[in-house]
């Protein structure tokens, strides 16, 4: 979490890359943001605890300019959200940090800095870096933060800039994203490369433990041996789908109305139906495969579990589907035959990052990267990869990232089923006709959006809701109560439709509304006979029922009628409209459906 851009421009204001960068990385968090940049009669910062568009009219208001600087937008850990909290953080005016990630050891770093005589203004662990290159320095940023950077426990990349080296800027890694970014205007350091996307044309990778000097005209890396080292330059190629708003209110809708494109262009790197899909020489690189061990967070977890399904009914395997954060710390025991599959929107989520290592560390030797982030840490660390084609996800509400996650462990489930002898070449033709159809499908789904918008207008005053289904819309109905409580902040939790008597029962009353995906599947009885049970408990029911399921509204129940039952792919459709559904009631309610309090795109920390 935190996004940070820094650079030298050659003859020309760094300041207009350093904002173009910031409002790329807010995603990244949004609680306060701020900018330094050295001029000749030192450095000059601008922190706001408002948005990046609020920098940059006081940016203009304060005339700043200069040809180095940097720029940082923040997602708290140490300290609240407060102007002295915000970075850039100074040492004695000479030194100015910005910082991601946690230093683990900051307060034994403190408590020695403060023996030394540094005073500190701030509560961020941030504050312990700049003063450690300040003590440090002696004339030579590089070997100042080099050194600095040797004390540092947990995880950062950072950049610095230093009063009495006007045309340097230093960066550093590990653990947390750093790119350096080449182009004809200068040289840059971001947190990602959409960042840079309109400032660079070549990108760099930078590795744990890198230290890069950048000067007008000139770049050094250093490896964590202090060795000067060669890193291979990439060309910058915008992921398709465009990152602008266009017509749309919120990014958020926007990539609600992007899926049928996106699921379309994933589909569409289906050339065989073997282990080469996702990466791999050997069409057969999967035939020991007996188990999949799927790793993941938040809506990336929710299609693990949705996905689980699939690979037992399909390919006949066996599946889990673990919180990464849980998983990581679990005295997990290998086992021979394991696929092990990390799944992120992002590729850089420390928790599903550290959940991969540990894996590779117990022995598991076959991993396999869901992900929409071809250059992406979890990327890097799999053997292989299947990159999902969704484009630029904004929002922090992840939408299309999830579809397009679905249709690629799909993939996967036919692949194995295939592999396994466990699908004729009938049923293989038949689930990718159903997967080209599913564009059309969900712009069908899409097409409710004004029915949805009247659930919508009744929900928007309620405190509490509860969303249930059954087998594969389980899942659906915990990603649809996520979806909820992350952008309208309305307290939802979503139920096997089973479990409500064994407990959240009691919470029926007139004033819960409960929200039923009703698919018509072979649980379609039994999910009737659920809410049968909420009915006579006085509960308002708003089912989504596939249009042959036979339900009819009534009395306390509300329904929107779906396309007729879509099969495996089902979920696909219902959580489309849960996805409008938690998408109108913020807006209605007025929170800011892009930038939730709290979160952030990218959760890069533990
Ligand atoms: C989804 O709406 C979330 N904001 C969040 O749960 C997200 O899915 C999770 O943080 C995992 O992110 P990743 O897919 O980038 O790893």
């Amino acid at each position: 979490m935190c996004g940070i851009v820094a650079g030298v421009a050659l003859q020309r204001s760094i300041v207009p890359a350093l904002l173009d960068g910031l409002k790329r990385l807010e995603y990244r968090g949004y609680d306060s943001c701020g900018v330094a940049v050295l001029q000749a009669g030192g450095p000059r910062c601008i922190r706001t605890l408002a948005r990046v568009e609020a920098l940059e009219s006081d940016v203009r208001a304060a005339n700043l300019d200069g040809s180095t600087g940097i720029a940082h937008t923040r997602w708290a850990t140490h300290g609240v959200p407060a102007i002295a909290n915000a970075h850039p953080i100074f040492s004695h005016d000479q030194i100015a940090v910005v910082h991601n990630g946690i230093i683990e050891n900051h307060e034994a770093l403190r408590e020695s800095l403060v023996e030394q005589g540094y005073e500190f203004v701030s509560q961020t662990d941030t504050e312990v870096i700049a003063h450690l290159v300040h003590s440090h320095y002696e004339g030579d940023l590089l070997a100042a933060v080099f050194d600095a950077a040797r004390m540092l426990q947990g995880a950062y990349a950072i950049a610095v800039i230093c009063k009495d080296e006007p045309q340097r800027v230093i960066g550093a890694r590990q653990g947390s994203p750093l790119v350096v970014g080449l182009g004809p205007d200068g040289a840059f350091l971001a947190s990602d490369t959409f960042a840079l996307s309109t400032y660079a044309s070549g990108i760099i990778y930078l590795e744990d433990g890198d230290v890069a000097d950048l000067r007008s005209g000139n770049l050094r890396i250093l490896n964590s041996a202090g060795e000067t080292v060669v890193r291979g330059v990439n060309q910058i190629t915008e992921q398709g789908g465009d990152s602008e708003l266009g017509a749309y209110r919120h990014y958020m809708q926007k990539e609600i109305f992007e899926q049928p494109l996106a699921v379309a262009r994933t589909f569409s790197m289906v050339r065989s139906l073997d282990a080469t899909l996702f990466g791999t020489v050997d069409p057969n690189a999967f035939s020991g495969v007996d188990n999949v061990l799927m790793l993941g967070c938040g809506t990336s977890h929710y299609s693990a579990l949705t996905a689980r399904g699939w690979f037992e009914t399909i390919a006949g395997i066996r599946a889990h589907a673990e919180i990464a954060s849980e998983y990581r710390y679990r005295d997990y025991v290998p086992q021979r035959g394991t696929l092990v599959v990390p799944i992120s929107q992002s590729g850089e989520t420390a928790d599903t990052l550290a959940a991969l290592r540990y894996a590779q560390s117990v022995g598991e030797a076959l991993t396999l990267a869901i992900c929409n982030v071809a250059t992406s840490a979890i990327v890097r660390q799999s053997n292989w990869a299947f990159i999902t084609q969704a484009g630029p996800e904004i929002g922090v509400a992840s939408t299309k990232a999830f579809t397009t996650q679905l249709v690629a462990l799909f993939l996967l489930a036919l692949t194995l089923g295939r592999q396994r002898a466990r699908l004729s070449a009938g049923q293989v033709a038949k689930h990718l006709r159903d997967l080209a159809a599913l564009p059309d499908a969900i712009r069908s789904v899409l097409a409710r959006e004004p029915q949805i918008i009247g659930w919508a207008q009744e929900l928007r005053r309620k405190e509490h809701a509860l969303f249930l289904g059954r087998g594969l819309h389980y899942p659906i109905a915990l990603e649809a109560a996520l979806k909820m409580k992350e952008i309208s902040y309305l307290h939802a939790e979503g139920y096997p439709a089973g479990e409500l008597k064994h407990g959240p029962l009691a919470l029926v009353t007139e004033a819960m509304p409960v929200i039923v995906s009703a698919p018509n599947d072979c649980l379609l009885d039994k999910l009737k006979a659920n809410l049968q049970e909420i009915s006579a408990r006085g509960g308002k029911l708003y089912v989504l029922a596939d249009a042959n399921t036979r339900l009819q509204a009534a009395e306390g129940m509300r329904i929107i009628r779906l396309p007729d039952y879509y099969g495996f792919l089902s979920p696909l459709l219902h959580v489309v409209a849960y996805q409008l559904l938690a998408y109108h009631v913020a807006c209605l309610r007025g929170t800011d459906v892009d930038k939730p309090r709290n979160l952030a795109k990218s959760v890069t920390v533990e």
